[in-house]
C-alpha cells in the first residue's frame, strides 16, 4: 500500500510522514529528496537551471514509476504536486491520500525558517507569504480536497495527526 501525504508547503508533510512510516514498518519517500538526487542538485536549482516546468515533469515521472511499486510506503509529496496534470487522480489510484490541512497564519509561523529553498516563497516576508498563501491556497485546495482522507492539523500535535492517520488506514 501506497499513502501519499498531500498539502501547502510547511504543513508538516515530511516530519509526519517520516513518523508514520516508523510506526507502521512502510518504508519512506521525500518526492522533493528523491528528485534532488535523481537531478544531482536541490530544487531551487532545479528551478533556476531548467524552470518550473522541467521539474513538474520530473515529479509526474517519479509519481508514475511509484504506481507499479510494490511494498507498503508513505510518499511526502511536494506542495504542487496534486495541482498539476491528473496527478491528484494517479495518486488516489495508485494508493490512499491524506491532506494535511492548515491555516495561513499557521503555514507562515512554520515556514519561518525554509523560504529560501523553496522558489516559490524565496525571499518573501511574513506579509507577503500571508498574502500568497491567501491567494494560491483556494486554488491548490479544490485538489487537495479530492484526498481520501482530510485532517485539519492547525495546533495539533505530531502524534494527534499521525495516530488519525493510523487510525484511518486500520478502518480501510
Ligand atoms: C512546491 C513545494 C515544495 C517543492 C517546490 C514547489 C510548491 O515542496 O516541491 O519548492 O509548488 O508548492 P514542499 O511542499 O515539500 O515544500
Amino acid at each position: 500500500m501506497v499513502i501519499f501525504l498531500i498539502g501547502f508547503m510547511g504543513c508538516g508533510k515530511t516530519s509526519i510522514g517520516r513518523k508514520v512510516a516508523t510506526q507502521a514498518g512502510f518504508r519512506f519517500m521525500d518526492m522533493d529528496r528523491e528528485i534532488e538526487e535523481r537531478c544531482g542538485m536541490n530544487v531551487a536549482g532545479i528551478f533556476e537551471r531548467h524552470g518550473e516546468p522541467y521539474f513538474r515533469r520530473c515529479e509526474r515521472e517519479l509519481l508514475e514509476s511509484l504506481a507499479g511499486q510494490d511494498g507498503d510506503l508513505v510518499v511526502s509529496t511536494g506542495g504542487g504536486v496534486p495541482c498539476h496534470g491528473d496527478n491528484m487522480d494517479v495518486m488516489n489510484s495508485t494508493g490512499r491520500t491524506v491532506y494535511l490541512k492548515m491555516s495561513p497564519p499557521t503555514l507562515v509561523k512554520r515556514l519561518e525558517h525554509g523560504r529560501d529553498k523553496r522558489p516559490k516563497i524565496q525571499g518573501m516576508d511574513d506579509g507577503a507569504l500571508l498574502e500568497y498563501i491567501r491567494r494560491t491556497l483556494p486554488g491548490r485546495e479544490e485538489y487537495y480536497n479530492k484526498a481520501h482522507f482530510v485532517i485539519d492539523c492547525d495546533g495539533a500535535a505530531d502524534d494527534y495527526i499521525c495516530r488519525h492517520i493510523a487510525g484511518y488506514l486500520e478502518s480501510n
